[in-house]
């Protein structure tokens, strides 16, 4: 689906926003992921994945560069057009029942964003939201409580350090960074006897379950692929040894 850039600039160091006309052929859950046609030449050949950070009249994704198809993606103007796939993956199970706390670090920020939204304005739900990053440069958002390794801004420390002695047991997490957060945060919510739902990031080909490049080791010795069964996956189902 060829879908025309109505914005893309850069909100803080190395991270942007895109936003591309919603054609509203489709709902999104938040969690769910595109994987976008970097060029119409096909370079580089594979398309790359990335979650939804907004919905409304345009659909937003928040991208940090990392290689080279985020740089060449950062050289797009308005008006041109990306070639999108999706939405993919499944998304994010919100349960009005439990205590909802967003955790997210760097650029895996950007999926809680949207989710954030769905829950405050669709399901009218006050949510907690800790959101860390390196540096105050780096930072893309005022939504939710901030902090920063270097104590630039706000809390001085992880997300995990924010939110740990905040837990207890109808908490419900949702999840969505570096691997070493995520385990971090596995490990408090197996001691708090929390819930917790994660967006795992690996690195994909197909994006549509066919590669298995993506695959994700689970508790019982199967494997899982993320760009289908996940991304979004219930954090105890998860091997995270072997992660
Ligand atoms: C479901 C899903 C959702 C994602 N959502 C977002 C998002 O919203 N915003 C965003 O900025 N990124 C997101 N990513 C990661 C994004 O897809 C990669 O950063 C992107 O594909 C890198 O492309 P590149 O060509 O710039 O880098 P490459 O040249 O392919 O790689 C550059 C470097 O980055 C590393 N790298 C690449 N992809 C990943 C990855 N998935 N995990 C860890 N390291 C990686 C490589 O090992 C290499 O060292 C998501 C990934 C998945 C699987
Ligand atoms: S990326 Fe190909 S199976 Fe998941």
């Amino acid at each position: 689906m060829r879908l025309k850039i109505v914005e893309n600039k850069k909100i803080a160091k190395d991270t942007f926003i895109l936003k591309v006309e919603n054609p509203a052929l489709f709902e999104i859950l938040p969690g769910q992921f595109f994987m976008i046609k970097i060029n119409e030449f096909n370079y580089p050949l594979l398309r790359r994945p990335f979650s939804v950070a907004g919905f409304s009249n345009t659909i937003d994704i928040i991208y940090r560069i990392v290689g080279e198809g985020t740089a060449i993606l950062s050289k797009k103007r308005e008006g041109e057009f990306l070639d999108f796939l999706g939405p993919l993956g499944t998304g994010f199970k919100i349960n009005s029942a439990k205590r909802l706390i967003l955790v997210g670090g760097g650029v895996g920020v950007a999926p809680l964003l949207y989710l954030k939204d769905v829950i405050e304005n669709i399901y009218k739900i006050v949510c907690e939201a800790y959101f860390g990053f390196n540096s105050r440069d780096e930072v893309f958002t005022d939504d939710g409580f901030i902090s920063t390794m270097d104590g630039s801004l706000g809390f001085k420390g992880t997300a995990v350090d924010m939110v740990q002695d905040k837990l207890d047991e109808d908490s419900l997490i949702f999840a969505c960074g570096p691997v070493p957060m995520m385990k971090k945060l596995a490990l408090l919510s197996f001691e708090y006897g929390c819930s917790m739902q994660v967006s795992l990031e690996s690195r994909m080909a197909c994006g549509i379950g066919v590669c298995l490049g993506c695959v994700v080791e689970t508790v019982d010795g199967d494997f899982k692929r993320v760009c289908v069964e996940g991304p979004v996956f219930d954090f105890e189902e998860i091997q995270w040894q072997e992660m």
